[in-house]
């Protein structure tokens, strides 16, 4: 059996000061970070998935049938978000992950994520759970964030029942129960994000091999039926930030959409931090000549640091400028009048800004500055 237990990655501090004008740059990419992480090589064991009557009759087989012949996938896959993202309250407590104030685990059936950003519970009724306290009757404190192991409000002591199906399951239906609890909506074959919620329901395959009978569908827009939020042409923004699970908003609004796909640099079947098949300067050498040997290449700033900076919030925020999801919109706006997020608040423009491409390392600077000397930034100090 193997236990889960937050571990404290290597933080990367590289606070300096300036040279001429002695001013501190401080340093906030590497602040120590907590993340749920397997003790056993990275990976972690899923017990086999059951595949129900109605799962059968389908066609679906689970993954522990791939893994019999894809085992590097299997292996891949089970370290990763996807499938965790609704585990069994047995499986769950395996992880470490603390309970809210008041509950015991004999009173949750599942657990909502609590892999990467953030953990949510569901009573044995099938709600989420949004009060906590004594007598669980306090609402809020009912959400665990990883990074920080603070517990946050969410939907603070309201009846909220798991809707969340068709982004969380695999084979989601929105009819029905699922195991008939009434906060349940919907039903699915498995919980998680499993091999065949991608490659669709694989028994024919499984028993007989073949490219013809199994389904490979590495658009973007597939990606984008879960990594999306709203109207795939705005970006829905809140106190400041863009919002969660937008990366498909955000990718249709950047330079890359159209030319190449999430799958061009993710393996989506590895955790983010490991997933990249291509790295920018692969496809951007020339700029990655011109930034080799600058000061801040040589101080270890690297592309993502600027183009893809936390302006999305999941969890938490460390600063008016850093959330916790990287952006991909990627291309940097320069203009004087460019702006990040619409008058209102209520979405992302579409253009990142230097307030948070350049501030949350410069945070003693301001906007005028970092616009300043945003052009010919990649040979600066050359
Ligand atoms: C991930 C953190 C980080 C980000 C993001 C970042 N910088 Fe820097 N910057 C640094 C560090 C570290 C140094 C080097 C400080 C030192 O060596 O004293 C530096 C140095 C500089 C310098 C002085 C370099 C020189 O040659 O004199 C300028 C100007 C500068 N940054 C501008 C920017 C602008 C504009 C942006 C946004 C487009 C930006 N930086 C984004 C960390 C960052
Ligand atoms: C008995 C062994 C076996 C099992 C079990 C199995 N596969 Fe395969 N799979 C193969 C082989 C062999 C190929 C290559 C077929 C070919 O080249 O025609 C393949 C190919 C694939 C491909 C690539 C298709 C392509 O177009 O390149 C995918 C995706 C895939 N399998 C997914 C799955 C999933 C998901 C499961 C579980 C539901 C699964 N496999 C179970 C043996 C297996
Ligand atoms: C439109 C699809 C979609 C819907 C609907 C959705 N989510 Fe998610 N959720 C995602 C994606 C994609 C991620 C990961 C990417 C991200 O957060 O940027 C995520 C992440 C999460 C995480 C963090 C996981 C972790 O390991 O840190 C939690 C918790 C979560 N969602 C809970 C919920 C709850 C509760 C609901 C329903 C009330 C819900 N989500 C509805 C797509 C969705
Ligand atoms: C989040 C969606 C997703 C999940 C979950 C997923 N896959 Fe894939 N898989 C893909 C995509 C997309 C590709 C095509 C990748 C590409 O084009 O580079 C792929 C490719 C493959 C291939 C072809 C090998 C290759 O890289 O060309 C195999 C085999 C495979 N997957 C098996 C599995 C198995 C087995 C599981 C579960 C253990 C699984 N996949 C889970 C999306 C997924
Ligand atoms: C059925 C919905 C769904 C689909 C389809 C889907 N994702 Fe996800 N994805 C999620 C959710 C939910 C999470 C959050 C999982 C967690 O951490 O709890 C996630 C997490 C991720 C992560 C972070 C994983 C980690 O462990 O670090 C990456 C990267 C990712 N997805 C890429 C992709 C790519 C690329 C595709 C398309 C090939 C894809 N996803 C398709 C729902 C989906
Ligand atoms: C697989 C190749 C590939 C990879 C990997 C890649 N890009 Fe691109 N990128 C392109 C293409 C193609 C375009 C669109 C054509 C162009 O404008 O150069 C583009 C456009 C851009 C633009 C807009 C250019 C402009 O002049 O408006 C920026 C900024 C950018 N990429 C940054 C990045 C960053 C940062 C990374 C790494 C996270 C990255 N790219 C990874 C291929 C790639
Ligand atoms: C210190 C922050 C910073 C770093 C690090 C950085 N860039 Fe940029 N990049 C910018 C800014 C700001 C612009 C916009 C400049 C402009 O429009 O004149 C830009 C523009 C670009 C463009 C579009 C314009 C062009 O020059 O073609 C590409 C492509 C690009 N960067 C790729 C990269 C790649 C690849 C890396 C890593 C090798 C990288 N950048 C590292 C800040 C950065
Ligand atoms: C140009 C390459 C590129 C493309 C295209 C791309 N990504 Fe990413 N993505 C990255 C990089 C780089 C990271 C940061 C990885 C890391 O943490 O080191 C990332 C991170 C993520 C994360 C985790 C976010 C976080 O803050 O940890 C998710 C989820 C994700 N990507 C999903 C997607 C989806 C879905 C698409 C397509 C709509 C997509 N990506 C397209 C390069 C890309």
């Amino acid at each position: 059996m193997c236990i889960i237990r937050a571990r404290e990655e290597k933080a990367m501090v590289v606070g300096r000061t300036l040279l001429a004008g002695a001013l501190v740059v401080v340093w906030i990419v590497g602040h120590a970070r907590l993340e749920v992480a397997a003790q056993d090589g990275g990976t972690l064991v899923l017990p086999s998935e059951n595949v129900a009557a109605k799962g059968q009759a389908m066609g679906y087989v689970g993954p522990q049938a791939c893994l019999r012949c894809h085992s590097d996938r299997y292996d891949d896959y089970r370290a990763s978000g996807h499938p965790k993202k609704l585990r069994p309250a047995s499986e769950a407590r395996a992880w470490g992950i603390p309970l809210p104030e008041g509950w015991d685990w004999k009173d949750i059936s599942y657990v909502i994520g609590g892999v990467r950003w953030k953990a949510r519970f569901i009573d044995r009724q099938g709600y989420v759970i949004t009060s906590t306290g004594p007598r669980k009757d306090r609402p809020g404190a009912n959400q665990y964030n990883i990074e920080t192991g603070r517990w946050v409000s969410y939907e603070a002591g309201k009846k909220k029942p798991y809707d969340c199906g068709p982004c969380h399951m695999t084979a989601y239906s929105k009819e029905g129960n699922q195991e008939g609890l009434p906060g349940m909506v919907g039903t699915w074959v498995f919980p998680g994000i499993t091999c065949e919620e991608c490659h669709g329901a694989g028994a024919a395959h499984a028993a007989q091999p073949d490219k013809a009978n199994i389904k490979i569908d590495p658009s973007p827009a597939a990606c984008g039926k879960c990594h999306i939020r709203g109207a795939p042409d705005k970006i829905p923004a809140a106190d400041g930030f863009i919002q969660h699970h937008e990366q498909y908003n955000e990718y249709l609004a950047g330079p890359h959409a159209g030319k190449l796909g999430c799958a061009t640099c993710h393996d989506p079947h590895k955790r983010a931090k490991v997933s990249l098949k291509k790295q920018c300067s692969d496809c951007h050498a020339s700029t990655a000549r011109d930034y080799a040997g600058s000061t801040m290449q040589r101080s270890g700033v690297r592309c993502v640091d600027c183009h893809m900076p936390p302006a999305g919030k999941s969890a938490e925020s460390f600063g008016k400028y850093v959330g916790d999801v990287k952006t991909h919109i990627v291309k940097i706006s320069i203009g004087l009048t460019d702006r990040m997020f619409s008058e209102d608040g209520q979405f992302a423009t579409g253009k990142l800004t230097v307030d948070f491409a350049c501030l949350r390392c410069h945070g003693s600077r301001d906007t005028g500055w970092a616009l300043a000397n945003a052009r010919a930034i990649h040979t600066r100090g050359k």
